[in-house]
This record gives structure tokens, sequence and C-alpha cells, in this order.
């Protein structure tokens, strides 16, 4: 299509959510040996997994947690892959009533894995409709009203339920408490997406050289699927600017073009830093007023845009609210002494360059 070849259209890169998803299914490991990385979340799993296998059961019902894109889809596929079982997809906010959750239930067959993305996000009711399934593989309903109901009780066939959460401490406890096995996924290291990239170029047929990749590497904020994105932006440079061969060069120059800094942070994270910084005088501030503030929901920076600010130590939380660190002071090139300034007579930061970034800034990409 015209966007992916890079040619015909100049129009900002609007993300095509179709072509995008088909693209990171074509980039999913399917097995565990095929996965990256995460090597203590892979062997748990492989043990978990051959020990299940071997005593002939479903394997105990999986929890996944972490930040977006570190491969919690692609964990659930891979599981049921192993087991050589149906993995049947949902999500917790398209389980909106306890009969959409029976329907789903009472159609699994033996064995089968249900992934559901977004648990966090499930209703009370379709909750408590999930506890005797996943405890005791049945279902209670309830027949008839008033005086005349009575409690039919559904018995299902043994699944293995995977559950995917941004947010665990979202989770209700009686339903945490309820998956046998819990995985935290952590970002990468940038030797293990140096592979992840190196591995998507050689199945799109990209041509890159081991400096090209760590560059993408560096910038994707420990993420592969920031990186798979990367790389597919970096590939539409170098076809079009260059000869089609990634080089650590056309890399670093694709990666700026897009708005990417050296530590991967795309203009988001930079109007965050520096609203703290310049608006709130470095912090603390709470996550609602810098929501509003910078006009994003204070979910998605919680959950899209902080953690990695938190794990390379450029944001801090205290029961207070955020503050930056120095070190993000640094990167942003606002001394200490100016945003102190800034704080101090507001027309300092209407004259720099942040601010005219916030309303400017484009689609930010999640
Ligand atoms: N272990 C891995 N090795 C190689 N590539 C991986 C690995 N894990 C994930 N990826 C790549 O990262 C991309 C994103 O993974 P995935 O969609 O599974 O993330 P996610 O955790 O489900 O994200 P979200 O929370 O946004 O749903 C995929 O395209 C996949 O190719
Ligand atoms: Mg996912």
């Amino acid at each position: 299509m015209t966007k992916a070849d890079g040619m015909p259209t100049h129009k900002q890169p609007v993300a095509d959510p179709a072509a995008d998803e088909q693209f990171i299914r074509s980039l999913r490991p399917k097995t565990l040996d095929e996965c990256i990385g995460q090597a203590r979340v892979v062997e748990g799993l492989r043990i978990s997994i051959q020990a299940a296998k071997e005593r002939g059961e479903s394997l105990d019902h999986v929890l996944l947690h972490g930040p977006p894109g570190l491969g919690k889809t692609t964990l659930a596929n891979v599981i049921a892959h192993e087991m050589g079982a149906n993995i049947v997809t949902t999500s917790g906010p398209a389980l909106e009533r306890g009969g959409d959750l029976m329907g789903v239930l009472t159609n699994l067959q033996s064995g089968d894995v249900l992934f559901i993305d977004e648990i966090h996000r499930l209703s009370r009711a379709v909750e408590e409709f999930l506890y005797p399934a996943m405890e005791d593989f049945c279902v209670n309903f309830v027949i008839e009203k008033g005086a005349h109901a009575r409690t039919l009780r559904y018995q299902l066939r043994p699944f293995t339920m995977v559950g995917a959460t941004t947010r665990a401490g979202l989770l209700s406890s009686p339903l945490r408490e309820r998956f046998g096995i819990f995985h935290h996924l952590d970002f990468f290291s940038v030797g293990d997406l140096v592979m992840v990239v190196r591995r998507s170029a050689s199945i799109l047929g990209i041509s890159i050289t081991e400096d090209g990749a760590a560059t993408i590497a560096r910038r994707s904020r420990g993420t592969p699927r920031i990186a798979n994105r990367l790389l597919r932006r970096v590939r539409d440079y170098a076809q079009v600017r260059a000869d089609g061969m990634i080089a650590e060069g056309v890399a670093a120059e694709a990666l700026a073009f897009e708005g990417v800094d050296g530590h991967g942070l795309d203009a988001l994270d930079r109007d965050l830093l520096r609203t703290i910084a310049t608006v709130y005088g470095g912090g603390p501030v709470g996550i609602e007023a810098l929501g509003a503030t910078l006009n994003e929901e204070a979910q998605t920076l919680e959950e899209v845009v902080e953690p990695y600010l938190l794990k390379i130590g450029f944001l801090t939380r205290t029961p207070a609210g955020r503050r930056v660190t120095s070190a993000a002071l640094d990167h942003l090139e606002l001394a200490a002494s100016e945003h102190h300034r800034a704080q101090n007579q507001g027309e300092l930061f209407e004259e720099r360059d942040g601010n005219a970034e916030t309303g400017k800034r484009g689609n930010a990409m999640t």
C-alpha cells in the first residue's frame, strides 16, 4: 500500500492501525525459542508448560503484567502454541455483561487458552462470573426472579486463562489470587532490542548494519513494539534518502526526523518533563494537573509515558506527585537555575521553545 512503500503520498505519517496490526502480527515470535529477552519469564513459562504437559493437565492460569508493547499478547499466543491449544482472545472492556463471558466460556474446548487483555478493566459483575470459572471450571447462573430464583451450575471444560494488564495494582485481590502463575515483563535491554531489530529486519528483507540496528535499539524506550515501529520509519527514510541500506548515520537522521531524541524520548515525553520543570518548578505535581496542562489523559500518562521515564531516572514519583530529576533537566538542557527563574518570571518560559511545541505536537503514538 502507498504509505508502507513510502512513495506517492507525502502526508504526515498518520498511522494506519490495520496495517500496523498486520505488521506487528507478522513479527510476533510464535514459540518460546523465538522469544528474545525476558529470560526469567520465558524460562519460567517453559518449566510450567512442560510440567503441565507431562501431567496431561491444562496449564495454571497466567497473569502477565507490564508496560505496553513488551510482549504480553505475544506471550499469550506463544503459551497457546506451546500447549498445542487454541487461543480465544477478548478484552476487559469487550465483556460488558456476565452473559458476554458466559458465551465465551461455554464455547471453550478442553485445554483452550482464554486470553483476556486489559483484564483490569473488567466490570465487577463479569469478574464475579470468572471466580468459579477459574477455580472450579464451572459457572453459576440464576434463572427466574424473586422467590422462584434458582441457581444452575454449568460445568466447563478445563481451560487456561491468560490475563494481561498494564496495571496489576488495579486488579481486585480475589481475581489476582486466582492466577497460579504471575510474570512481570520488564523493559528490554539495548542488546535484546538489537536482536529484535535484526530479527524483524531479516523477516522483512531490510538491509541493516549492526550500528544501524544499535542506533534504533538505543532509541526504542526499551520496548520491542517501538523498535519495530521505528525500524519501519527508518526503512522508509533509507529508501527515499539513501540507497535503502540502514547504516548508523541514516538511522540517526531518520529518527531525528521522526522527533525521537538520543534517549528515545518523543515529543510527548519531552513535553511532560519540560512542563514539570517550567510550569511546576520541577514538581511535585499531581498527575491530574499534569494531564490537564498537557491536554492528555492522566491514564495515558501513567500507563504509557511515565514507566520508561521512571525507569531511566528522569522522573520520580513521590506521595506529593511527580518530580523531574537533574538528569532529565540536563538532557533537556534546562539548567536548574533557569527553571527556577522561569518559575518566578512567567515570561521566561513563554519565550522558550518548550511551550510552542506543546500546542504543535502531533498525534502521540502509543
Ligand atoms: N520476546 C520478544 N521477542 C521479539 N519480539 C517481541 C518479543 N515480545 C514482543 N515482541 C514484539 O513486540 C511487539 C509488541 O508485542 P505485544 O503486542 O505482544 O505487546 P503487548 O505487551 O501485548 O502490548 P500492549 O500492552 O500494548 O497490548 C510485537 O510486534 C512483537 O513482535
Ligand atoms: Mg497486547
